[in-house]
């Protein structure tokens, strides 16, 4: 019979104890069969035996190595070791950045995802990814974005839900995995875009923007959170007792699992919170933190504070006991290796339905922002150029690709090759920061004269985004624009196409005929690609996050509040008003914009009710038709207004989104329900309730163009 939990801990010394809370990552390990004490280790300063016995490890091993080190860790401990790895949208098959899914705007398909990914990191040994990360993001100079799905609280939550869904499943089955949400809290809000900087914000704006999305992923039954590296109100999160005690376990019930993000623990003392690992020990365990990842002073300090009253046993105990149980919830104890195996992950990574969802995905999440009618391409008699350092690249499966492999990837050009359509390519120029060698572009003026039309495929190295990827200048890099406009001058059509991993200052391409967000696309790139240029499958993504004037702007998001002083109208010249001399107010483009080779036509928008109370709903209809020629799929979006509130409140908020797929001339009406719930908010003495008053409800094709109604909350 197996033991109860309980029975486990009696059993266990403090040293044993102390062992689960550590984290060591799979090098530490030295090929899995003898544990020896190298490098990395020595300068931890680890006991044997704490390595042996250590709770879990970080990182990506595969199922050999994996079987193997469980194997000889199973000979000195009858509890097994986790393995967790940064697991963020795919394992060996990468599908789009995160930033990229939210712009899909398409749920199932992102849990999809999540599946496959589930699938194969099972069959590699993997028991929990640390994904979803849910941070908001209003900031794009910010390199992890990218990890994120944007600037909307509802949308990272709904996105973070089909994430956790399709990692965890129901985890008895080994082929599903234990999700991580992270950064907790508000790392999104790192000042002036810069990774690891502090955030200061008022409480309200914390419960009110950022906190949500984590509260939904919680709700939807995640099993681990991830503290994040920033302050809070000047503590750390990962010391922050007031957020991991007070609102994490207190107030959203988390009972599952918490652990440091990379060596924050050991991070008090550059904060200059903490004097020595031993004030580190202290202060992370007593905010409820279980795992400290990858730093040893749980493992140095924990047994002395507990023996000087500093911190009690108990605390260690609880510590334990949600890590035992989330082994126990995986099933670890029945069996160590979760079934991982080298013959699953043969037949699992890279299979061939895994690909089809990464080329499915990277259809749904690419966003077409411009387009003068050039798309799309007509596949008789144009000759094409493809131009520019993402042309043939590999380079696109972006931050964070885990097990992934730029070879695995299909290039713009290949894609092309493979549909037997003739292209002329020229590299030009790259898409790093310092260069400034232009002299590619010779040959690129020699094919782009030959052409009919040309594609410049732009961007950024996919390592000027993720983390530590902050950039201050978020225009392309290097010679890009120059190369964009020597091509422009030609006076031919022009497609740009965008790789990146953030949104991009853009405002200098505005003249091209037709822009494509690709943003790192995955390893199916390529094929989706081709399938969005030649119309075989029709754009439908939509801004996840805001495209920005110019970096002075930032940061521009959607659901900012209302001013005492809005600007009249867009073109009005009054100077007391809320405004920039030198830049619209409204960003480049906008949250929830997104083009299509069709049109969609919002008319006969219908309240059932137009007073709600707290027994009732509103049904709210709008009818959606496609009147173009090509059959495509819209976001229809919905968003909510309360008129007059006791604090201040944002011009508009997303509250319910569903993506439709209309033939030509068909049409669909789309309804969706509001309830007094949906109009909570912290309001002036911070209760999270609704206030009676007049609200606006918006229905239509993105965050700028709606059509409106009035109810109001009795
Ligand atoms: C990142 C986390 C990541 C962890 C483990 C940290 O540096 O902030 O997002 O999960 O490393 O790789």
């Amino acid at each position: 019979m197996l033991k109860t939990i309980e029975q486990r801990i009696q059993a266990m010394s403090v040293t044993e104890k102390i062992a689960q809370l550590q984290q060591l990552a799979p090098y530490f390990y030295e090929g899995g069969s003898n544990m020896m004490v190298t490098g990395p280790l020595e300068e931890y300063d680890l006991s044997k035996e704490m390595i042996q016995k250590a709770g879990s490890s970080l990182g990506n091993i595969g199922a050999k190595e994996m079987i193997q080190i469980q194997r000889e860790h199973m000979l000195h401990h009858d509890i097994p070791l986790l393995f967790m790895a940064d697991v963020i949208h795919g394992y060996r098959t990468i599908f789009p950045i995160p930033l990229a899914l939210g712009c899909s705007f398409h749920p199932s398909l992102v849990e999809q995802c999540a599946r496959d990914s589930a699938v194969e990191a099972s069959a590699s040994g993997i028991q929990v990814t640390f994904s979803p990360m849910v941070d908001l993001t209003r900031d794009p100079r910010w390199g992890r974005v990218m990890e994120s799905s944007g600037e909307d609280n509802f949308l990272n939550g709904e996105m973070g839900k089909a994430f956790v869904k399709g990692y965890q499943g129901d985890l008895k089955d080994s082929t599903q995995i234990a999700a991580c949400v992270k950064h907790f809290a508000a790392y999104g809000a790192s000042e002036a875009g810069r990774d690891y900087n502090h955030v200061d914000m008022s409480e309200r704006i914390l419960r009110e923007q950022y906190l949500p999305a984590y509260k939904t992923v919680i709700d939807a039954g995640v099993k681990l959170v991830m503290t994040s590296f920033n302050t809070i109100d000047a503590v750390p999160s990962t010391g922050n007792t007031w957020l991991m005690r007070d609102i994490l376990r207190g107030e959203f019930d988390f009972k599952g699992t918490l652990i440091s993000d990379w060596g924050a623990v050991g991070e008090f003392i550059p904060h200059g919170l903490a004097t020595d690992g031993a004030d580190c020990a202290r202060l992370a365990m007593k905010a409820g933190c279980d795992i400290e990842m990858m730093t040893p002073h749980y493992n140095h300090h924990v047994k002395k504070l507990i023996e000087q009253g500093e911190i009690s046993e108990t605390l260690l105990n609880e510590s334990v006991t949600r890590i035992l149980n989330l082994k126990e919830e995986l099933g670890m104890f029945m069996d160590p290796y979760r079934g991982a195996s080298v013959e699953k992950e043969q037949a699992t990574h890279l299979c061939p339905k895994h690909r089809q969802h990464a080329r499915e995905m990277a259809h749904e999440s690419m966003v077409l922002l411009q387009n003068n009618g050039v798309l799309p391409l007509k596949k008789q008699d144009q000759k094409l150029a493809i131009i520019g350092p993402f042309g043939d690249s590999h380079d696109i499966l972006g931050g964070w690709s885990c097990e992934g492999r730029c070879e695995d990837a299909i290039s713009i050009v290949e894609a092309f090759q493979k549909e037997g359509i003739e292209v002329s390519y020229e590299k030009a120029c790259t898409a790093s920061i310092d260069d400034c060698d232009i002299t590619g572009f010779e040959a690129a003026l020699k094919i782009a004269k030959e052409a009919d039309i040309i594609i410049l495929a732009l961007g950024e190295d996919s390592i000027l985004s993720g983390e530590g990827g902050c950039r201050a200048h978020i225009d392309l890099p290097g010679v890009q624009l120059e190369l964009y406009q020597m091509i422009k001058k030609l006076g031919k059509p022009v497609i740009v196409i965008l790789f990146n991993g953030r949104p991009l200052d853009v405002s200098s391409l505005l003249r091209a005929d037709a822009i494509l967000e690709a943003w790192y696309p995955g390893i199916e790139g390529g094929p989706a690609i081709f399938d969005l240029l030649y119309g075989i499958v029709n754009p439908s993504g939509k801004l996840a996050m805001s495209f920005p004037q110019c970096v002075g702007q930032i940061p521009v998001y959607y659901n900012h509040v209302s001013t005492g002083r809005p600007k009249p109208s867009v073109d009005s010249k009054e100077r007391y008003c809320t405004h920039y001399l030198d830049i619209p107010n409204e960003p480049l483009f906008a949250f929830g914009q997104g083009l299509s080779y069709t049109t969609f036509q919002y008319d006969n928008m219908h309240l059932d009710h137009t007073i709600l109370t707290h027994e009732t709903k509103i049904h709210v209809s709008i009818n959606v038709s496609n009147i173009g020629e090509h059959e495509g799929k819209e976001v229809v979006q919905l968003y909510l207004h309360d008129v007059i509130g006791s604090v201040v409140r944002p011009v508009k908020e997303l509250k319910g989104f569903q993506k439709i797929s209309l033939k030509p001339s068909e049409s669909k009406v789309v309804e969706f329900v509001i309830s007094e719930a949906m109009l909570r908010y912290y309001t002036k003495d911070l209760t999270y309730q609704s206030e009676v008053g007049d609200f606006i409800v918006y229905v239509g094709g993105s965050s700028v163009d709606l059509q409106s109604a009035t109810f109001t909350l009795q």
